[in-house]
């Protein structure tokens, strides 16, 4: 089998860490990166060839994939281009900050061919795995409702991160689209949103501008629900995804790290959220430390992702280079190649911050009308 060639842009925290775990695949390796600003550590970490323009790195023909890990902001260009030269695409979270510029990139993937993969990676969370089939099992019955809750306090920056202003990160929500992504995918797309909330208590220089609480409530037209909250205004910290079910309830912790099933005989089941206990267990120490930044751990270029997201990334990257050797893909993992997890995830995001702006109730088709419209 040909080796695959495989080309980042932006490596910063986390792109750097995409080739580092790209270079250790089989039947992949990392040809060239492109970052005017933190490439070149990288390619001498690597041995790999530094470009200047994003051009340049995707007109190279050792070149097959590209994995786009810029700002939020700044998805769309690369993907464009990669799509443009005939690259295949994966591409970080949230893949865009409005429904137009995510349908774009999609249909410029499949206009010339190549795979689009939308990085949302708590799909590789072991825990996540579980939880979809302990559901498809019927194990806790019909899920009828959804809460998730990415909460924490931040504190005064002594430099404010493009991950805190609302135009390069989208703030919270778009920012962290993890759990809309995955609660969509255990519900499916929701028709409905309304959401509330504000800057109620992180304001001035020390501070960027997105909103520090969100109440995000979804319906999803079947009778069923769920609830987001987002924010960095809650000096109670808690980040879980708790699904109920008719029959039982599923509580993925990943604050005090561990999935538990609850049955309707009061009994209870555990397993990982990630791939071991000891990933568990330092993911815990770290919410429970110091370590936490602006209510979530931040990255930054030169730092390094702690165990449990290091090995959810490797997971990812194995998943990618496997699809792009011609693996088969299951049934669970369909959406994220077929632009369905992007596409829902920000046209909900999109609907909610409407919502937000005009105080209404939104439907999501509003946003999904739009979808072509390029
Ligand atoms: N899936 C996850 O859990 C997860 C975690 C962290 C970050 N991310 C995503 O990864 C992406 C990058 O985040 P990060 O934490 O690495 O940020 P970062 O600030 O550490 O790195 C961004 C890098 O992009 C470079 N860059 C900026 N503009 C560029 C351009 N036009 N062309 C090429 N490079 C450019 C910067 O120099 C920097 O090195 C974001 O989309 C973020 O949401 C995902």
């Amino acid at each position: 089998m040909k080796t695959l060639g495989c080309a980042v842009i932006g490596t910063g925290y986390f792109g750097a860490e995409l080739a580092r775990i790209i270079q250790e695949q089989q039947g992949a390796t990392v040809v060239a990166v492109y970052d005017p600003e933190h490439g070149k550590t990288i390619a001498a970490e690597l041995g790999c060839d530094v470009e200047n323009s994003l051009s340049a790195l995707c007109s190279r023909t050792d070149v097959d994939a590209v994995i786009v890990a810029t700002p939020n902001y700044l998805h769309r260009e690369p993907v464009l281009e990669a799509a443009r030269h005939g690259k295949h695409v994966f591409c970080e979270k949230p893949i865009a900050l409005s429904y137009e510029e995510c349908d774009e990139m999609v249909q410029a993937c499949k206009k010339h061919n190549v795979i689009f993969m939308a990085g949302h990676v708590m799909n590789f969370f072991k825990g996540v795995r579980k939880a979809k089939q302990l559901i498809k099992e019927g194990q806790i019955g019909e899920v009828i409702y959804c809460h998730s809750a990415r909460n924490g306090w931040e504190e005064a920056q002594e430099q404010v991160s493009w991950k805190k202003i609302k135009a390069k990160s989208g703030g919270h929500l778009y920012h962290h689209i993890h759990e809309l992504d995955c609660i969509q995918f255990i519900m499916g797309p929701a028709q409905t949103v309304t959401m509330t909330g504000g800057n109620l208590v992180h304001s001035g220089p020390s501070f960027g501008d997105e909103e520090d609480l969100l109440l995000l409530s979804l319906e999803f037209g079947n009778g069923t629900y769920a609830l987001c909250e987002y924010g960095s205004a809650f000096r109670w910290p808690e980040h879980y995804i708790l699904i109920q079910g008719t029959m039982g309830a599923i509580k993925l912790d990943m604050c005090n790290v561990g999935m538990t099933l609850k049955r309707a005989d009061g009994s209870e089941e555990h397993f990982l959220v990630h791939e071991s206990k000891e990933e568990d267990d330092d993911r815990t120490r770290i919410y429970h430390g110091l370590e936490m930044d602006g209510a979530i751990m931040y990255g930054k270029p030169g730092k390094k992702p702690p165990m449990w997201l290091h090995s959810i990334m490797r997971n990812e990257m194995r998943f990618f280079v496997d699809v792009l050797q011609g693996a088969p893909v299951s049934d669970e993992y369909t959406q994220l190649l077929n632009g369905e997890a992007a596409r829902s995830a920000i046209a909900t995001a999109d609907a909610a911050m409407i919502s937000l702006q005009e105080n209404r109730k939104v439907s999501v088709q509003e946003i999904r009308a739009k979808e072509g419209r390029q």
